[in-house]
């Protein structure tokens, strides 16, 4: 006596090897497969599966069935039960697609989308003029050499004036109407906001020694407001450090980046003596000017006719005390320095006429001012690429 385990979904007539036999496989078949047609949607399909195919389905069950046959029997059963599997599997797949394909149909009867319709306005940032300038000085700079230095905006009374021999009662000191914070810093000197990018020369003298080649933009603080001052500016420094660096080097470079900067050739510079604490000689670079339709254009000589020279930026050969100063013994190694305002060089270049819009975060402002962000920071990303 043989006993065979009876699940559920078992029919009488399969509970034996013998009785499959008897099984009437064509009626099982036709049954399921008129069931499945009739399947209305895909959950109602998914049901079926796991009736006939399920863990506990029925002609998983019948499969089951075939453990338990002697060979003779299963030789002759075997490809019944399979084929009958294979034709349930058959139909439901093509039943789910056939039922996808109906909803979709629906779908695209019941949606139509209308591809003549404007898009939505998706809104898209601009960079800032002073961001698109800055760019466009590293990317000028990085050509000749130049890397890209950065220091605190919070400095140290040192770092701002006296390493760059502008000691306590240096009278150069009144002039950069400096923010001072209220209380002393711990080692006694006084913490203010950065009046100019100078201190990040001395910084990265005394951080990396020499040679160097280094120009370094950055906000600067003083508390002035008007049309063409407001408290937070930009400056971008700039400083080469090597042994024979004399002033035809800074000329050359101030004329080689001010004719890139300004995508000019006609850019003419005068170099002015001038005094500053940190350099000796020093210079003020002038550059020549027209006024076009009411706007300042550069290019050719301040002396031509029609022509005048306007202050550009200031420079000059390092100072011994400030190279002294920074760690660098000023009989081996010489050098130049220049700052120039940013914010200026923005204006001059895209036309503004007032500095303070810059920082009002006027969003018209921005706008027609502003350039497209799918643009390369590069300078040619810069001509004429306003979002
Ligand atoms: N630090 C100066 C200022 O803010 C600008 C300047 C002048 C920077 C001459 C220099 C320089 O490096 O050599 O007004």
């Amino acid at each position: 006596m043989r006993f065979v385990s009876i699940t559920p979904n078992e029919r009488p007539e399969i509970k034996s090897g013998r009785a499959n036999n008897q099984v009437d496989y064509a009626a099982i078949e036709q049954e399921a497969l008129s069931r499945i047609e009739g399947a209305g949607d895909p959950e109602a399909l998914e049901g079926l599966r796991v009736e006939f195919l399920g863990k506990q389905g029925s002609i998983s069950g019948l499969l089951k069935t075939l453990g338990k046959m002697t060979p003779e029997e299963r030789q002759q059963t075997g490809p019944k039960i399979h084929g009958l599997r294979e034709m349930v599997t058959g139909a439901l797949a093509s039943r789910k697609t056939a039922l996808e394909a109906a909803a979709l149909e629906l779908r695209l009867a019941s949606e139509t989308i209308d591809l003549s319709l404007p898009a939505p306005d998706v809104p898209t940032g601009s960079v800032h003029p002073v961001s698109q300038v800055m760019d466009e000085l590293a990317e000028i700079f990085a050509d000749l050499g130049f890397a890209v230095a950065s220091g605190p905006e919070i400095e140290d009374d040192w770092h701002n004036f006296t390493a760059l021999n502008m000691p306590e009662s240096h009278p150069a000191r009144a002039m950069h109407d400096t923010f001072y914070f209220p209380d002393d810093a711990p080692n006694g000197g006084r913490m203010l906001l950065r009046t100019h990018t100078s201190p990040v020369q001395v910084r990265t003298m005394l951080a990396q020694g020499a040679p160097l080649r280094i120009i370094a933009p950055g906000r600067v603080y003083r508390s002035d407001s008007d049309a063409t001052h407001t408290p937070m500016f930009h400056q971008v420094e700039g400083l080469v450090i090597d042994r024979d660096i004399h002033l035809g080097h800074l000329k050359w470079t101030l004329e080689t980046f001010l004719k890139a900067f300004f995508e000019r050739e006609d850019i003419v510079l005068r170099l002015r003596p001038s005094y500053f604490p940190f350099t000796e000689p020093s210079v003020e670079v002038d550059v020549g000017f027209a006024v076009e339709k009411g706007r300042r254009v550069l290019g050719g000589s301040g002396d031509d006719p029609g022509h005048a020279w306007m202050e550009m930026l200031g420079s000059g050969m390092v100072n011994r005390r400030v190279l002294e100063m920074s760690g660098l013994d000023p009989d081996e190694w010489q050098g130049f320095a220049f700052g120039v305002g940013v914010d200026r060089l923005a204006m001059l270049k895209y036309g503004m006429d007032d500095l303070r819009p810059f920082f009002d975060g006027d969003l018209r402002w921005l706008r027609h001012y502003g350039f497209s962000s799918f643009d390369q920071p590069t300078l040619s990303g810069g001509v004429g690429a306003r979002a």
